[in-house]
């Protein structure tokens, strides 16, 4: 596929800290990628040529062409989704999925607490688990108090104001 959009997430860094340990055989960072696709295998099923796709690798995102299974981390972009949209969904994104739906088995009418509600993994959580019908109370600084109400928390706690621990939302 031709890489459209890429991000430089926290991984990256890690893995440039870490000079040539982690890195790809050609040293290409990127984990995040949305693009169109540019060829496909004689056996492929899930996707044609031209088709809008992203998703996440372990290395090689900020090239210019990638190659990945299609059972590998990636889908099509949905027609009213931008390459720029799509492409920062999968690192905030699958942590909730991780974190919520699987070690937490989180239902309709739990109460969650999420600190860091409005970082990277914070907006996919606070969604998610009103999505599934919880009782969300989100932790984050001031300015992003509006954010947090907005993605759908019932709570917002202001770190700089209050401390959740002794807090009344709770
Ligand atoms: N396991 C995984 O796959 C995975 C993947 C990604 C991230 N992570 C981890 O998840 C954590 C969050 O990552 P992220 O990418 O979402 O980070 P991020 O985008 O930088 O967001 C950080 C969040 O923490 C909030 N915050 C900062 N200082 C705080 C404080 N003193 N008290 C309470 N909240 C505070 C920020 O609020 P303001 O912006 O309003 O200040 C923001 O909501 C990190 O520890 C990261 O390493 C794990």
């Amino acid at each position: 596929m031709q890489i459209y959009a890429s991000t430089v997430a926290s991984g990256d860094v890690v893995r440039a800290k870490m000079g040539g340990f982690l890195k790809s055989k050609n040293g290409i960072l990127g984990q995040e990628f949305a693009g169109v696709v540019t060829e496909v295998g004689k056996k492929v099923t899930r996707f044609n040529k031209h088709d809008r796709v992203f998703g996440i690798v372990a290395t090689g995102a900020h090239a210019e062409y990638l190659t990945v299974s299609e059972e590998a981390a990636v889908t099509k972009i949905p027609a009213s989704v931008s390459f720029r949209e799509a492409v920062c969904f999968c690192i905030g994104a699958n942590p909730t999925l991780y974190f919520l739906e699987k070690l937490g088995n989180i239902r309709p009418g739990h109460q969650i607490l999420i600190i860091g509600a409005s970082g990277s993994v914070g907006t996919f959580a606070v969604q998610y688990a009103k999505y599934i019908g919880a009782e969300v109370t989100g932790v984050c600084s001031t300015k992003n108090i509006e954010l947090v109400k907005e993605l759908g928390a019932n709570h917002v706690i202001d770190y700089n104001q209050e401390d959740f621990r002794e807090s009344k939302k709770i």
